[in-house]
């Protein structure tokens, strides 16, 4: 296929400008299997130099390019700009994260919502002499969790996280499951303490918004309502 012309339509701020946020128009010629990264790249090398987005791997790793392009959350390094299905690419930052410049959003609000959830492993008794082994069978539930690049975009798309700002979040109760279900983990009763609340595993509106945009296939909500019913026997066993 012959190379396209798009219209990049960029959502753009300056906090050294005193205007509001604005879009920018930007015309490119692009060949078929070009991801929107690369086009921003050439905007960026050719138009405008102050075109700011943060990337790192390219290859769906980093977890660093999620913006939201023509409506969609999307990682910027794998949308192909032909398979938009349209002529006009609208490009814009990660909702429920505060804009720094351009598409760079402030990460800290997102990542510090880890800390709580303590994730690391907390193993009972003595230590081994050699490495904690795990069954294969039992690192099946485990597994899918471990795959997140903490790239926010189910944070983006989570309708409990753009109200209530105190939220743990998909992506940090995905990583709180990811060690609750791991059969080397001697925490649960207290981890199940961090999340039993409204801005925990309680709050979830279980719409699954974030386990469709995830790029990795980690199924937050999946995680969540699992240690949901891990809280349930304790509370039913207490009497609550
Ligand atoms: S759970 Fe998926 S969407 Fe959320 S931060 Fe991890 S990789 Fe990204
Ligand atoms: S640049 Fe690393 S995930 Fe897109």
């Amino acid at each position: 296929m012959e190379p396209k012309r798009f219209t990049f339509r960029i959502r753009r701020f300056n906090p050294s400008d005193a205007l509001d946020s604005y879009d920018e128009d930007f015309t490119l010629e692009v060949a078929e299997g070009v991801t929107v990264l690369e086009a921003l790249l050439r905007i960026q090398a050719e138009q405008d130099g102050s075109l700011s987005f943060r990337y790192a791997c390219r290859g769906a790793v980093c977890g660093s390019c999620a913006m939201v392009v023509n409506g969609a959350v999307a990682l910027a390094c794998r949308t192909q700009v032909h398979a938009a299905g349209s002529d006009t690419i609208t490009i814009g930052p990660l909702p429920n994260l505060n804009v720094v410049k351009d598409l760079v959003v402030d990460m800290d609000f997102f990542l510090r919502k880890l800390t709580p959830v303590r994730p690391w492993l907390d193993p009972a008794g003595p230590d081994p002499e050699r490495e904690r082994l795990v069954d294969p069978d039992e690192w099946k539930e485990p597994e899918p969790y471990t795959n997140c690049i903490l790239c926010a975009s189910c944070h983006g798309v989570c309708p409990v996280t753009e109200r209530d700002p105190r939220y743990l979040g998909p992506a940090a109760l995905a990583k709180h499951y990811r060690f609750l279900a791991d059969p080397r983990d001697g925490a649960d009763d207290a981890r199940l303490g961090f999340v039993d609340g409204d801005h925990g595993v309680w709050g979830c509106d279980t719409v699954w918004s974030c386990v469709k945009v995830c790029p990795k296939r980690v199924p937050p909500t999946k995680g969540i309502l699992a240690t949901r019913a891990r809280i349930r026997p304790i509370e039913d066993k207490n009497g609550a």
